[in-house]
């Protein structure tokens, strides 16, 4: 994998065609832990810091006119974590927003979330839903966090709710496409990335969007998230833009 980032060697960084930037963005924000434990520091100060990427790469997104960027904040897998991890980890989305809210309004963004919110704490639920509201006039940058996400659990859900309707009458079988699958996603009414990004070099999807991401293009980093810089994003999109995308044909 990384023999082939090697071959797509950008040789100007700062030379990104701002109009064939990548419309929606995913990223896997792995290796908090990893960059605190270098540093002697207890794993929460690598979310801390993690943080701070993610308003910086929330403002670049912005800047290039990226419409949609999706941020894997929490998995439904991350409940097995140590329970302060967890408590910190649910506390984010409350601090990032409180904080960000105006700088968010400023830049038109609109916040949105994906993933089961109803088993969440209260006070991180509040949080989102107070920011999807308050953002929901904005037509800038989508900023999703994929929140106690989990793709196939997402997938069984809409199985579910698909199945209902046609026990309920109101569908037939024969109707059932890809389309129709993808109206009882989560993400039903975004596009799929075109790139995900992946930090920290671990080459895995980890139940992140596995149906939406099909014809991605996928551009994995070994930088930790925290140290996941502006030259870091643009280089993901100045490969994105070396890329051919044939959705399967020639
Ligand atoms: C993975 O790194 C990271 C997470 C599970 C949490 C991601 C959260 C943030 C980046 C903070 C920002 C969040 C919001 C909502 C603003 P890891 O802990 O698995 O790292 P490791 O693999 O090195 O242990």
């Amino acid at each position: 994998m990384f023999n082939k980032l090697k071959s797509e060697k950008i040789t100007n960084e700062t030379d990104i065609q701002l109009d064939n930037v990548p419309k929606h963005i995913a990223i896997i924000m792995d290796g908090n832990g990893r960059w605190a434990k270098k540093r002697g520091l207890p794993r929460v100060a690598g979310h801390r810091e993690g943080m701070n990427t993610v308003r910086r790469t929330v403002r670049q997104a912005n800047r290039y006119g990226v419409e949609a960027l999706t941020l894997y904040a929490f998995s439904t897998e991350n409940w097995k974590r140590p329970k302060t991890e967890v408590e910190f980890l649910m506390r984010l989305p409350e601090r990032f927003l409180t904080k960000e809210l105006p700088e968010l309004m400023e830049q038109n963004v609109t916040v949105r979330v994906t993933g089961e919110i109803d088993k969440l704490p209260e006070y991180t639920r509040r949080a989102v839903e107070n920011a999807v509201i308050e953002t929901a006039g904005n037509d800038g940058l989508i900023l999703n966090f994929a929140l106690n996400y989990g793709s196939r659990a997402e997938m069984v859900q809409g199985i579910q709710s698909i199945c209902q309707e046609v026990k309920d009458g109101n569908l037939l079988i024969d109707d059932i496409d890809e389309s129709l699958f993808q109206s009882h996603l989560m993400t039903h009414d975004l596009k799929d990335p075109d790139l995900l990004i992946r930090t920290s070099g671990e080459i895995r999807l980890s139940n992140f969007m596995l149906w939406q991401l099909a014809y991605s293009e996928f551009w994995f980093t070994e930088v930790l998230w925290p140290d996941f810089k502006e030259e870091d994003f643009q280089k993901a999109i100045a490969v994105y833009q070396t890329r051919q995308r044939r959705y399967g044909g020639v």
